[in-house]
């Protein structure tokens, strides 16, 4: 307990900082959740969804996991995704994977970490899927850098072939899922240029989001660094 001092420490500088700011700040906050964004990232420590995108505390609903996966059978990320879109009825669903990711390099080299291998089982099903552009790529590196884009957008697939994108689209309801990388090295978040807010052109969405993965190298073309 003595060695995480440091923590509540810093815990009650934030707070006071916060109603110096503000201060209504946190009677507000604890009246009422709207947040506008789910946001589904990597459980990395290096990828914080507030800091990233500047918002605060009430601003943006979080779902972490390994990876950055959504997988059809995964209750804990469907009960989110629902309580997100059915209740407090989030406008936007990023879902961010970063370059780097060591779940995604663990699955591209078949290391053997435990349990965790079944769960990046999801990924080496995407390298296998892509397997063609992935192999044309010239060094290990930019490969693993389009798996971890790759990764991104057929995740951004998954969720809106859910159930719960399903019907709220089926009633009307407005809600965009995007697909995002973001760089550790720069700290810079980029699209992918997939945003799917209706049944209507999925596929076609994501075809062309794929295909500009396929371009080799994209990111140093338009002079974004990886
Ligand atoms: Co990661």
């Amino acid at each position: 307990m003595s060695d995480l001092k440091h923590l509540f420490e810093q815990n009650r500088l934030w707070s006071e900082q916060m109603r110096t700011e503000n201060p209504d700040f946190f009677k507000r906050l604890a009246s009422i959740q709207s947040p506008e964004y789910l946001w589904i990232g990597c459980s990395d420590s290096r990828v914080p969804a507030n800091q990233i995108t500047g918002l605060l505390p009430g601003e943006v609903f979080v779902h972490r996991n390994v990876a950055n996966l959504v997988v059809h059978s995964d209750l804990n990320c469907l009960s989110v995704l629902q309580f997100a879109v059915d209740v407090l009825r989030v406008k936007h669903i990023l879902v961010v994977g970063h370059y780097g990711c060591g779940g995604v390099k663990a699955a591209h080299e078949n290391l053997r970490l435990g349990l965790v291998d079944n769960w990046l089982r999801h990924i080496q099903d995407v390298r296998q899927k892509h397997a063609r552009l992935l192999d044309a790529c010239p060094t290990t590196e930019s490969r693993i850098d389009r798996l971890c884009e790759l990764n991104v957008v057929e995740q951004v697939l998954n969720v809106s072939q859910t159930t719960v994108l399903q019907e709220a689209w089926n009633r009307g309801q407005d809600v965009t899922v995007h697909g995002w990388i973001f760089g550790l090295d720069n700290g810079l978040a980029q699209d992918l240029y997939i945003s799917i807010c209706s049944r209507d052109g999925m596929q076609d969405i994501y075809d062309a989001a794929i295909a500009r993965v396929e371009i080799p190298d994209l990111t140093e073309k338009v002079g974004l660094t990886a």
